[in-house]
Order: structure tokens, then C-alpha cells, then sequence
């Protein structure tokens, strides 16, 4: 396991040395931005570490409300909700949509924080094959008598794959069904304003889709937030107990989301130069003989056909100074995943040093 000595960024420090970093979430290289620290510490002189209370008892703060704002302006919607984490965030919206919906229908690939928090009653849950709209279709329309919740990745955490909204979202309307798109590695990424995967599909303003977002991955801080109607969202406040029985997120982590914020703000083309930078890496990736996933996300996934490779290819990168792990990780795959992540912050230079390392194991061990 990889203990880190200190802060994530293009380099990070481990077993007493420094290697190029590739893994992780931190796409805008904001979770080290200097920033967003700064605004952190300022953050614990002012309110200290933590408001040791529920929001909805006496943790509330002046810089929660703040940071809904912020969020909901971001997005674009009326309003929005913080909370732990974006974990959280599907058992949430399961919880407040549950008089919605009699039958789940999930892709088979979903994260774990959908397939483990169907509510239990819920006795109708089926898969689909991945990102397969024929077998959903087909699924659909065997469970006819059912009201039926979609539930998705945006974009899926290993393979980097964009879920076929445009074709998911007719059959939500042509089977009267709602759909919640967990889009934990959308927000500040994909879409125009970095608003997700339904704004990617022009679909943001569609009716009976809901996002469930995090503040963990592009954003560079934690915490997890859900945007939508000011009415929606009173709802969630009132009736979930999730967010009512839970403490408030800390005040250095809301601090760190209203300076991430602001700076996607002033930086509007960030996320456009980090999609950039990961379509020519796919690109360099596919060259090399190695097969990948062809969506333009910054997850970047080598995928090999055995266990050993797997494991050998991101020894052998760290052997060479770079760290790209190989995915042990709880979501279904076909394959097994050497998961390279792409930063807007890399340099050209650590970039060739990949390829070319890459290329060093490909030679010799082959590429599939
Ligand atoms: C698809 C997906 N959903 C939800 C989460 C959880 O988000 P958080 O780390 O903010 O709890 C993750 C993160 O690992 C994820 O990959």
C-alpha cells in the first residue's frame, strides 16, 4: 500500500522518495492549491475544526449557506444541500424519491454507493448490462407494472466510460421513470460550465433527472452536495435523516469548497484543457498498442486481460518513479485496470516519462 508523507499534486512523497503521480481524483489540481489551503487554515482560526453539530440543531453555519450558494450558482439551479460525503449522496436521494419508485434498474458496473443502498424494502432490483440501453429497454419493459428509478454513474469511477444519457433518458420518459445519475466524477469536468454529465448530453434542465455530486474529486476538497429546485431541496432538508442526523461538514472542508468554486469560476477553461491533455494521452495510450476506453473523461484505464499484468505493469511504473495503481477496487469489470488519472496541473515532461515507460513494459510484456 502506498502511504503518503505528504500533500497529493503532479509529485507526491512515499517510502522516502518522490514519484510523478497519476492516480487519484484530483483533476484540477485543486486539493494542494494554495488557495484553497490558505482559505482552510483561515477557516480553523476563525471556527476551528469542527461544529460538532447536526445541521439542522446548531451546525449551521454562515459559510454552509455560503457554500450553497455558491454550489447552486455553479449549477445553475435554485438551490442546493451539502453534506458528508458524496456516498452519502445516493443513499439520500434513494431515501427522499422512495415514494417515486417501485423497481431499480442499475448498470452492472454502478458504484457501490448505489448497489448498497437500495432501501431494503425495495424487493425489484435489476441490472443491466453495461451502458447496454437494449437490455435496459428490454428490462423495462419486462417490469411493466413497476414505477421505475434508473439509477447510473455519469461517469464511471475505473473505466473513465460516459453512461449513453442521450439513449437512457428517451426510455425514462417513454417508461414514466425517474433517473438519478451519480456524477461524483462529472462535476468540474464535463459539460460547458463543468455542470455533469446531463449538462454534456444537453440535458440539464430535463425533467425527472436528479444529480448526486461530490466537492472530493475535481473539486479538490470533500463533501458531497445535491443542486435542484428550491423546493426539492427543503424537501431533502426537511425529511432526510441522513442529513439531519449527521454533523455538518467541518469548516476548513467548506472553506476549501468556496475556494475551489471560485477559482473554477475565474477558470472557466480548466476543465476544457484538462479533457485536452486526456484525449491526447488516450490517444498516445492506444498507439502504443494497449487498449483503453475511448470516452474523452481524465480517467484513463489500461486494461489487461490478467490479474498478474495488471499488478506487474503499476509495480513496474513505481519501480520507474511513477504511481498509477492497479485497481483492487469493489466495482464489477471485465477487465483488470491500471487506473491512469490525468491532472490539468501535469507537465509535458511527466507525461513522456509515462509513455515511455509504458511503452518499456509493453514491449516486453505485451500490451493486452
Ligand atoms: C461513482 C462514485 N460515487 C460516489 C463516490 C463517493 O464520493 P465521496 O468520496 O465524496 O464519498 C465515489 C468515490 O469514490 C465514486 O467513484
Amino acid at each position: 500500500m502506498i502511504i503518503l508523507t505528504g500533500g497529493i499534486g503532479n509529485y507526491v512523497h512515499y517510502n522516502g522518495k518522490k514519484y510523478s503521480y497519476f492516480a487519484g481524483n484530483n483533476y484540477l489540481g485543486l486539493a494542494n492549491h494554495p488557495d484553497v489551503k490558505a482559505a482552510s487554515i483561515q477557516s480553523i482560526k476563525k471556527y476551528g475544526v469542527n461544529f460538532s453539530a447536526s445541521r439542522c440543531t446548531t451546525g449551521t453555519s454562515d459559510i454552509h449557506l455560503e457554500l450553497e450558494e455558491q454550489l447552486s450558482i455553479f449549477k445553475g439551479n435554485q438551490n442546493a444541500v451539502v453534506f458528508a460525503s458524496g456516498y452519502q449522496g445516493n443513499s439520500i436521494l434513494l431515501e427522499i424519491l422512495k415514494s417515486r419508485y417501485s423497481a431499480v434498474f442499475m448498470d452492472q458496473f454502478a458504484h457501490p454507493s448505489i448497489t448498497g443502498n437500495i432501501p431494503r424494502d425495495i424487493t425489484n432490483m435489476q441490472y443491466y448490462y453495461h451502458c447496454d440501453v437494449i437490455h435496459l429497454e428490454d428490462l423495462l419493459h419486462q417490469h411493466k407494472g413497476f414505477r421505475p428509478l434508473i439509477i447510473t454513474d455519469g461517469v464511471f469511477a475505473l473505466s473513465g466510460e460516459i453512461a449513453p444519457l442521450d439513449k437512457i433518458y428517451p426510455l425514462v420518459k417513454k417508461y414514466n421513470a425517474i433517473l438519478i445519475v451519480d456524477d461524483a466524477h462529472s462535476t468540474g469536468i464535463l459539460g460547458e460550465n463543468g455542470r455533469g454529465t446531463p449538462e454534456h448530453f444537453k440535458l440539464n434542465n430535463a425533467e425527472n433527472i436528479y444529480q448526486t455530486e461530490t466537492m472530493s474529486k475535481a473539486l479538490g476538497g470533500y463533501g458531497g452536495f445535491i443542486s435542484g429546485s428550491t423546493e426539492f431541496i427543503s424537501l431533502i432538508r426537511d425529511k432526510s435523516t441522513i442529513y439531519k442526523a449527521s454533523t455538518a461538514l467541518p469548516a476548513p472542508i467548506v472553506a476549501a469548497g468556496l475556494a475551489s468554486l471560485k477559482i473554477v469560476r475565474k477558470n472557466p477553461e480548466m476543465h476544457i484543457r484538462l479533457l485536452e491533455k486526456a484525449r491526447e494521452l488516450k490517444k498516445e495510450i492506444i498507439g502504443l498498442g494497449f487498449q483503453t476506453t475511448l470516452d474523452n473523461t481524465p480517467i484513463v484505464p489500461i486494461m489487461l486481460s490478467e490479474f498478474a499484468k495488471a499488478k506487474d505493469l503499476s509495480l513496474f511504473l513505481e519501480n520507474n518513479g511513477i504511481i498509477v495503481p492497479f485497481m483492487n477496487y469493489p466495482v464489477k469489470q471485465a477487465k483488470f485496470i491500471v487506473r491512469i488519472t490525468v491532472s490539468a496541473s501535469h507537465t509535458v515532461d511527466q507525461t513522456e516519462l509515462l509513455l515511455e515507460m509504458l511503452n518499456k513494459w509493453g514491449v516486453k510484456n505485451g500490451t493486452n
